[in-house]
């Protein structure tokens, strides 16, 4: 049974960067989100942060671009050695193509959809992605509330990986605490991005460990 929680730093300290980051050495990625402004109405870093970042941090780098230019920006994050690139699937017209590029480059590839984008029309194509990334918030800001509206697609594409027989992660972002982390298990999800129930908590390695236990205890993922 394996279970990921990627906390997102949009919720640390931005001046200590370096020690939010060990407060979270028992993670399984850090997730960064950034942004452009323009994909979505706020903004946040880009790539000499995410430079540093890699410098200083032994954890993988779980990048989610919500950006509009991601054709151009996904290959070159991706050059910087991350682990994975999540893009959104709203923002580009051929998400396979990019897909086999930031592969080609060596990180996992992942495909992002908002809380109204359906997940049908990508479902044939999951075989072309390491990582499935339902939001269960609007994208944009942290501390937002869970969108149980969007289970419903989750289950859809654990659904037709079991069918396909593939080995693609089920991630959620959005709003994620200790009691809906339930719910998105019991959904299909295995990965799971948590800004401020981590980052808010005084101890950042136990809210970890309690959010690993819930989502483990719930999941029906081998
Ligand atoms: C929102 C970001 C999230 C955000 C989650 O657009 O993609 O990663 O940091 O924050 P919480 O966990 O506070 O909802
Ligand atoms: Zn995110």
């Amino acid at each position: 049974m394996s279970v990921r929680i990627n906390p997102s730093i949009l919720a640390a300290d931005f001046a200590s960067l370096g020690a939010e980051l060990e407060r979270i050495s028992s993670a399984d990625a850090v997730h960064v989100d950034v942004m452009d402004n323009h994909f979505v109405p706020n903004l946040t870093f880009g790539l000499p942060v995410v430079e540093r970042i890699l410098e200083v941090t032994r954890l993988p780098l779980d990048m989610h671009l919500m950006i509009t230019d991601v054709d151009r920006w996904a290959p070159v994050f991706a050059e910087l050695g991350v682990f994975s690139v999540t893009f959104h699937a709203e923002a580009t017209t051929d998400p396979v193509s990019l897909a086999r590029r930031l592969r080609g480059i060596g990180a996992r590839a992942g495909l992002a959809i908002k809380p109204g984008t359906p997940v049908e029309p990508y479902l044939d194509m999951l075989g072309e992605f390491d990582q499935l990334l339902v939001m269960t918030v609007e994208p944009g800001f942290g501390g937002q509330s869970f969108m149980p509206e969007t289970m419903p697609k989750l289950l859809a594409a654990r659904e037709a990986a079991k069918r396909a027989e593939l080995d693609i992660w089920l991630q959620v972002d959005g709003g994620i605490n200790e009691q809906t982390i339930e719910v998105a298990a019991r959904a299909g999800a295995d990965t799971f991005v948590a800004g401020s129930s981590v980052f808010g908590a005084n101890d950042a390695a136990g809210q970890i460990d309690l959010l690993r236990q819930r989502a483990s205890s719930h999941s029906h993922v081998a």
